[in-house]
């Protein structure tokens, strides 16, 4: 993926993912492997450093978790943080005690050595503790940099091989200069060059999926989400008109969408095979209430009409697929222990089973990266700030029975509360936004008539990763223009309400 990169060994902290982000923006490459490499494994990625994360156990119980020890000795700078300072302390021979858990969270910590890895850092500033762990005895050879009131040996070297240890967190926001921490560590001890930067993951996918790609012909399968978007942006400069992308509507997108999309897809110059399926989703909706039977059914016959027309277009050896780093991660691809479980949505995605060759250009990027580089690739930016639209699409907004009518209702109202949130600037900082409709009716006024009507639900929300999620707090007047447009300009809507729980206990979607 690079040239220089820093391996992140992954003991399970909660944080451990925020390690390698702050170390890819410092414009360096760096991964998360599980604890359990080799240190031979190690090497053979030829790492310019190693960071070992936090983690919850405590390095003198039962079975808790230890790294390869030869990894001390592979002579490249490592870093731990927090349970990795208490691992590496205890198995370099030194010891570890438990302490008064009163320092959890904001620390004050007094600086003593500034020469290298708390470089630029000031006397004392405010770090984040999260453990009740700390070093008592130290290895020989080790020195103490800072302190904190309840842990003498807050930040820890030894110099003649380079290791060095912090019991705080650099990589959260609390760490006041926990980014000056890191970039001592990755550029200065380690000596990587920030060079990491979109243009040359750019660069390298493109070498990546020439190589891998040949004289094939590839096909992608495009919704205007900005991970198909990139992907194809990126295979098309790769492998050029051997590129071809499917675009299928199962009328179940958004107001105005498959314009958007197509319009923003022929910027691009790719190649875009659209098909309506509408009718054939929608017949096979009818009657269906069960939310999971819906996406099912959707997942299905997505892939069917897929199947059917790549068939028609030709033969293909490679499809080009947007999963990206956590998901990789998550579902164990390359191994990670954190206890964070994500439920897999797969509606879209192509059965491990199908006749194509899978390649995954942006498997090594988060979210954030994808969309600078999608920026870098020209794609508009109405595609790299629209918030996440499911695979499902409307279904999974439509409590109950997918019915034309709860379809347009569904729509429009949408429509109104992204329009809405643009227009009062607030779209950006918010996850999603969308009305839910379900099958509940309110007696209304509609003109001097009494009239049953349609309810719908405005659901706002904010979210770092969907994976949790808070209902927005949204000014009074911004939610009085959603209400009025939409018993205004939806027909059939006597009565809007709006979502106030966070998720957990719901979700995001309420299907
Ligand atoms: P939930 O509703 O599970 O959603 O809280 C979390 C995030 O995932 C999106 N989502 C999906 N995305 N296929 C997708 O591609 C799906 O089936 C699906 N279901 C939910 C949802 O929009 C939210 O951002």
């Amino acid at each position: 993926m690079a040239k220089e990169f820093i391996a992140v060994l992954d003991f399970g902290g909660q944080y451990s993912h925020l390690i390698t982000r702050r170390i890819r923006e410092c414009q360096v490459y760096s991964e998360l492997l599980p604890y359990t490499v080799s240190a031979d494994e190690v090497s053979k990625l030829d790492p310019k450093g190693i960071v070992l994360s936090g983690g919850p156990a405590s390095v003198y119980e039962d079975h808790s978790p230890n790294c390869d020890p030869r990894i001390f000795a592979i002579g490249v700078p490592i870093l731990g943080i927090c349970y990795g300072l208490q691992l590496m302390v205890q198995m370099l021979g030194g010891k570890v005690k438990a302490t008064n858990r009163r320092e959890f969270g904001k620390t004050e910590l007094r600086v003593a050595d500034r020469s290298d890895l708390l470089r630029n850092l000031n006397p004392t500033t405010n770090v984040w503790m999260s453990h009740g762990d700390c070093a008592e005895v130290l290895p020989v050879g080790f020195e103490v940099l800072a302190s904190s009131d309840s842990c003498n040996m807050a930040a820890i070297r030894k110099s003649s091989h380079k290791l060095y240890g912090v019991q705080f967190h650099p990589e959260v926001a609390h760490t006041v200069q926990g980014v000056d921490v890191i970039r001592n560590f990755v550029i200065n001890i380690c000596g990587c060059s920030p060079s990491w930067t979109p243009r040359s993951i750019i660069d390298t996918s493109i070498e990546n999926i020439s190589a891998v790609v040949g004289s094939g012909a590839v096909l992608v399968a495009v919704s205007g989400g900005i991970d198909s978007t990139t992907v194809a942006a990126l295979v098309r400069r790769a492998v050029h008109d051997r590129l071809t992308c499917i675009f299928v509507n199962h009328g179940l997108l958004r107001k105005n969408e498959v314009d958007l999309v197509m319009n923003a897809l022929k910027e691009l110059e790719l190649n875009v095979r659209y098909v309506d399926a509408t009718d054939r989703f929608l017949k096979r909706l009818a009657g269906v209430i069960d939310p999971e039977m819906k996406r099912k059914i959707i997942g299905e016959e997505f892939i069917s009409v897929f199947d059917e027309e790549s068939t028609k277009l030709g033969t293909f050896e490679f499809l080009a697929q947007g999963t990206l780093y956590p998901d990789v991660i998550e579902s164990g691809g390359i191994g990670s222990v954190a206890s964070r479980i994500k439920t897999h949505h797969n509606v879209g995605g192509i059965p491990q089973w199908s006749k194509f060759k899978i390649i995954e250009p942006l498997k090594f990027l988060y979210k954030d990266e994808v969309r600078k580089i999608a920026s870098e690739l020209g794609i508009s930016d109405s595609i790299v700030r629209a918030h996440p639209f499911p695979g499902p699409g409307l279904a999974v907004r439509i409590i109950g029975e997918v019915t034309g009518e709860k379809l347009r209702i569904c729509r429009e109202a949408s429509y109104i509360v992204e329009e809405t949130l643009k227009h009062h600037k607030l779209y950006d900082a918010l996850w999603q936004a969308f009305a839910v409709v379900g099958e509940d009716k309110a007696v209304g006024v509609l003109g001097d008539e009494r009239k049953l009507g349609q309810m719908v639900t405005i659901r706002v929300v904010t979210s770092f990763d969907g994976m949790t999620a808070d209902w927005a707090r949204l000014p009074d007047n911004v939610l009085e223009e959603m209400s009025t447009r939409i018993t205004d300009e939806v027909r059939g809507v006597t009565w809007v309400s709006y979502s106030v729980t966070s998720k957990p206990p719901s979700t995001i979607e309420p299907c």
